[in-house]
């Protein structure tokens, strides 16, 4: 397990189902993600745990948890590419009550951590979509730096976003954290 100031990131458990589903299908958590377009059933998010719950080579996928032990959400490390030496980050704070109060923070600086003291990677990059304001603030507090934009790339709810691609090196990681 890996804690941060007021969380911590673990393995997910086939017990955590009842958590996920409290999430899936709430669109104020789940307008920004991209594969929660359409609702979600409780069989595909079982066969979605199973999986999560066996780390594969490329990807990576862990519960977020409060210090206390209270489930938080998810987040995962994906497209693990050890030649190329990055991955892609993701992360949802499932309980609304628990948004706007740091702990997406704390938890992309334990992912970073993670990604660059044990990992050994290079780089660390995400997908956001442009409407995601507290996103792309929470990224960009924990170093992360807008370097590309596609133009009208995802229809939600009725209008365009831009998708933004947004990356941290691991030399700034390095300088930032010494
Ligand atoms: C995105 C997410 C992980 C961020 O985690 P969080 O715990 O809610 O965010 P934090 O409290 O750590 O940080 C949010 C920051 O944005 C700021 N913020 C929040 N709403 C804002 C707004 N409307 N405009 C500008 N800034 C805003 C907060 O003040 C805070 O910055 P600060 O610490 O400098 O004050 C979380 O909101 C989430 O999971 N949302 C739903 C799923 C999702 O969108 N996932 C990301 C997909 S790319």
């Amino acid at each position: 397990m890996f804690a941060g100031d007021k969380m911590r990131v673990r393995a997910i458990e086939k017990s955590d189902i009842d958590h996920v589903m409290k999430w899936v299908n709430n669109r104020t958590i789940t307008q920004h993600l991209l594969a929660f377009t359409l609702p979600v059933s409780r069989l595909a998010e079982e066969k979605w745990v199973e999986r999560a719950a066996i780390h594969g080579d490329a990807d990576k996928f862990f519960a977020i948890e409060t210090l206390q032990g209270e489930y938080l959400g998810n987040c995962g490390l994906h497209g693990i590419d050890g030649i190329n030496r990055h991955c892609e980050l993701g992360i949802v704070i499932g309980q609304e009550k628990f948004l706007g109060q740091g702990y997406g923070q704390d938890t992309i600086r334990v992912l970073l951590r993670v990604c660059f003291d044990v990992l050994n990677l290079n780089k660390v990059f995400l997908r956001v979509f442009s409407g995601n304001i507290r996103a792309i603030k929470c990224y960009e507090n924990c170093g992360f730096k807008q370097v590309g934009r596609l133009k009208e790339h995802r229809f939600v709810d009725g209008a365009w976003n831009d998708e933004i691609l947004m990356e941290v090196l691991r030399a700034d990681y390095k300088q930032a954290n010494s």
